[in-house]
C-alpha cells in the first residue's frame, strides 16, 4: 500500500511511524508526483512562518504537481497565494470578517443549535454528524456568507466528491464545475439584491474601489464557503466523541463550563481536522529538519503528526483538559496563513458540545465508530449515539 492510501485509512498511525523514523521523508503524493513530508512539531511549526516557502503554484517545478486543477476563477484564493497579493487579499477578508462580527454570531448560533436538538428530542437514536454537527456547521457559514436556505444541501455532497478517498480526477472535474456556477450565480444575486452579509461586503469592496479582481471575488467566497463547514463539522463532532467518551471528562465540563472551550482546543489538537497544511513550494534550496529539499519541489507539513509529537506533547494520544498551553496546537495553522476562521470555528464547536451537554445530560454512544477515510481532512463518518430522557 502506498503512503498516501495508508494515510487515509490510518493517518495518526502512518504519522506516527514517519515522525519516528525521521523528521522528513520522501513520498509519492496521491497526484503520483514525487513530494516531501515535514513530521514533527518543531519543523512543521518552522516550516508554516517560514516566507521561503510559498503556497503559489507559480513556483513549484515545471509538470512535478497537478493538485485540484481549479480554474483561474475558483483559483485566486488566500491559499495560492504570497505577499504582496495575499497581504491586500487578507486584509480585505479579514476587514468583512472580524472577530466582531463572529463574536456577535453567538446568540443567533446559540438559537440554531437549540433547533436542531429540539428537532432531536423526540428521537431515540440519532446520527450527530448528519442531523447536527454537519447542518449546524454548513447553516453558521452559510448564515455568515449569506447563501439562501434552499442552496445548503448542494454543497454538502460536494466535500465527499472532492474530499473523499475514493474522489476519481473527472468527478472533481465534474463537481468543481457545478461548484463554479453555483457561485457565478450567488455572487450576482448578491449583487443585485445586496443584504447585511460578508459576501455583500465583499462585492462592495470589489465595485467600489476595484481592490478585488472579479477571480479573486469568486475564488475568496469559495474558499470561505468550502473551509468553512467541513473542518468545523468535524471539529464539532470531534468535541463531541470525546465528550460522551468519557464520564470524568463529561462531569468535568459540567461542573466547570469555563472548561468547554479548554475541550475544544485539546480536541483540535488531537484530532486535527486538517491532517496537513496547504502543499508549499520552497522558492529557493532549503533545509528542513536537516534534508536539503530543492526549489520547485512540493512540500506537505504533517499537521496531524506534530500535534501529536511526543517531543512536544506529553502522552500526546491522550485527550485531556491540564495541559500548560492547550491552545498552542498547529490545526489552525500559523504565521501570515493562519485561519481566518478560527474563531467561527471555535464559537461553533463550544456552542454544540455545551448545547449537546445540557440538553441530553444522559446521552450515551451505543455503536462503533468510523472515520472517513481521507488524507486531507480526518472526520467521523457517523457519531451514533441514543439520547436517553
Ligand atoms: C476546525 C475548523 C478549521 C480548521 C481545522 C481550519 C484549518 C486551517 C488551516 C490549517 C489553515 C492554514 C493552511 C496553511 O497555512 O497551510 C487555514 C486557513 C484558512 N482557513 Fe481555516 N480551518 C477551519 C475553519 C475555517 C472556517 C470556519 C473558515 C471560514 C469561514 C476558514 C477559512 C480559512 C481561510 C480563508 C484560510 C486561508 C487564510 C490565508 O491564507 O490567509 N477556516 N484553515
Amino acid at each position: 500500500m502506498d503512503v498516501a492510501r495508508a494515510m487515509a485509512h490510518d493517518p495518526h498511525g502512518v504519522f506516527a511511524r514517519m515522525r519516528e523514523a525521521g523528521p522528513v521523508h520522501s513520498i509519492v503524493a496521491p497526484d503520483g508526483n514525487p513530494a516531501w513530508l515535514v513530521t514533527r512539531y518543531a519543523d512543521v511549526q518552522a516550516a508554516l512562518g517560514d516566507p521561503r516557502l510559498s503556497l503559489n503554484k507559480a513556483h513549484a517545478k515545471p509538470g512535478s504537481y497537478k493538485g485540484f486543477e481549479l480554474p483561474p476563477a475558483l483559483d485566486a484564493n488566500l491559499l495560492n497565494m504570497d505577499p504582496p497579493d495575499h497581504t491586500r487579499l487578507r486584509r480585505l477578508a479579514g476587514q468583512a470578517f472580524t472577530a466582531r462580527r463572529t463574536a456577535s454570531l453567538r446568540g443567533e448560533l446559540g438559537r440554531a443549535a437549540q433547533a436542531l436538538a429540539d428537532g432531536l428530542a423526540t428521537r431515540e437514536r440519532v446520527d450527530l454528524v448528519h442531523d447536527f454537527a454537519t447542518p449546524f456547521a454548513v447553516g453558521a457559514i452559510s448564515e455568515l456568507l449569506g447563501v439562501p436556505a434552499e442552496s445548503r444541501a448542494d454543497f454538502r455532497t460536494w466535500t465527499g466528491a472532492v474530499l473523499g478517498a475514493n474522489a476519481t480526477r473527472d468527478g472533481i472535474r465534474a463537481t468543481v464545475r457545478e461548484m463554479y456556477a453555483f457561485f457565478v450565480a450567488l455572487l450576482a444575486a448578491k449583487r443585485a439584491d445586496p443584504g447585511p452579509d460578508l459576501l455583500s461586503a465583499l462585492i462592495a469592496a470589489r465595485d467600489d474601489e476595484d481592490r478585488l479582481s472579479e477571480d479573486e471575488l469568486t475564488s475568496l467566497a469559495f474558499l470561505l464557503l468550502f473551509a468553512g463547514y467541513e473542518n468545523s463539522a468535524n471539529l464539532i463532532s470531534g468535541a463531541l466523541l470525546a465528550m460522551l467518551s468519557d464520564d470524568a471528562l463529561r462531569d468535568t465540563l459540567r461542573a466547570d463550563p469555563e472548561a468547554v472551550p479548554v475541550l475544544v482546543e485539546e480536541v483540535a489538537r488531537h484530532m486535527s481536522p486538517a491532517l496537513l497544511a496547504i502543499r508549499r513550494f520552497p522558492i529557493e534550496d532549503v533545509e528542513l529538519g536537516g534534508v536539503l529539499i530543492p526549489a520547485g519541489d512540493t512540500v506537505f507539513l504533517s499537521i496531524a503528526g506534530a500535534n501529536r509529537d511526543p517531543r512536544r506533547y506529553d502522552r500526546p494520544d491522550r485527550v485531556h483538559l491540564e495541559r500548560a498551553d492547550p491552545a498552542r496546537h498547529l490545526s489552525f495553522g500559523q504565521g501570515i496563513h493562519y485561519c481566518i476562521g478560527a474563531p467561527l470555528a471555535r464559537l461553533e464547536a463550544e456552542l454544540a458540545v455545551r448545547t449537546i451537554l445540557t440538553r441530553f445530560p444522559n446521552a450515551k454512544r451505543y455503536a462503533p465508530i468510523a472515520w472517513q477515510p481521507s488524507i486531507r481532512v480526518r472526520g467521523l463518518a457517523a457519531l451514533p449515539v441514543e439520547l436517553g430522557d
